[in-house]
């Protein structure tokens, strides 16, 4: 396995290794990498011949009062288990090799981000859509492989795809959990024993809100009431949202659907967290 840190080095590495017509595959990352990361890693290793993952904690999608500073850098473990996966090659700028200080271009989405984590976090996810098409550049690969658990963040990237007629085919991996229901993120370490408890609550609405719409007749509305209404009832967890929105442009619904996803986010100390689910309806 490589590991790289300049732009145009691994640009050539990647011509090269398209010159043996080989299928590549780009895993976009932060690092502080957990079994998720791996799982996406791995996928891209079945689909792909050259598999490429990136590491960059990537500041202009951090706001001001978020957890830029402190977000866990754990860069030797980090490659350890690009390596396990069986990675070809890891990509790991700085900063200075990202943006120039004269840098002034941003992509942006302009509705789908204007909602739920855009709304909470206002630039977010025109540093996402930045770096990510920055990264795809680099990268040139063929496939991307992204999470489920940032639901919009695919969402987003999708469309600022098909909107510049990238010929990249994304594909969203199923979200990995603990064993009792936490959806993994590299944020669910800076949890205290407490809250580690209580956040199982918001794998626990997803569940609720699953089996109400397989088992009973409830609206979406319903469903997304009787959602909140558990997670209100936890002490030491501040809901931002919990809904049940259209999968594929998470606007409402007014009737019940064949499918939609519910996605919930919430606060627990200075830890946000977000998880989601696709339901069916029966
Ligand atoms: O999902 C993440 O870790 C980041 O948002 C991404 C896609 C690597 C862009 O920095």
């Amino acid at each position: 396995m490589q590991v790289e840190s300049t732009p145009s080095v691994v640009r050539e590495i990647v011509r090269t290794a398209r010159r043996d017509r080989a299928v590549v595959g780009v895993v976009p990352t932060m690092g502080a990498l957990h079994a998720g990361h791996v799982s996406l890693i791995e996928r891209a290793r079945t689909e792909c011949d050259f598999v490429v993952a990136t590491i960059f904690v990537n500041p202009t999608q951090f706001g001001p009062n978020e957890d830029f500073s402190k977000y866990p850098r754990t860069m030797e473990q980090d490659l350890e288990m690009c390596k396990n996966a069986d990675a070809d090659l890891v990509f790991t700028p700085d900063t200075s090799q990202m943006y120039t200080a004269d840098a002034e271009t941003v992509v942006k989405v302009t509705q789908l981000t204007s909602r739920l984590e855009g709304a909470v976090r206002p630039t977010h996810f025109d540093g996402v859509t930045t770096v990510v098409a920055k990264l795809f550049n680099i990268t040139d690969p063929d496939k991307a492989f992204f999470g489920q658990k940032d639901f919009q963040q695919q969402l987003v990237i999708r469309r600022m795809v098909a909107d510049l007629d990238w010929g990249i085919e994304i594909v969203t991996c199923p979200i990995v959990r603990e064993a009792d229901g936490l959806a993994m993120s590299s944020r669910n370490r800076y949890l205290s024993a407490e809250e580690r408890q209580r956040s199982l609550v918001l794998s626990q609405s997803l569940q609720l809100g699953k089996k109400l719409a397989l088992e009973t007749a409830a609206t979406p509305a319903e469903i997304e009431r009787q959602m909140q209404d558990l997670i209100l009832a936890t002490d030491g967890v501040v809901l931002d949202y919990a809904v049940v929105l259209s999968a594929d442009s998470l606007l409402p619904l007014q009737n019940r659907p064949d499918s939609a996803v519910a996605l919930v986010a919430a606060r627990l100390g200075a830890t946000r967290l977000i998880d989601n689910q696709i339901l069916q309806f029966r």
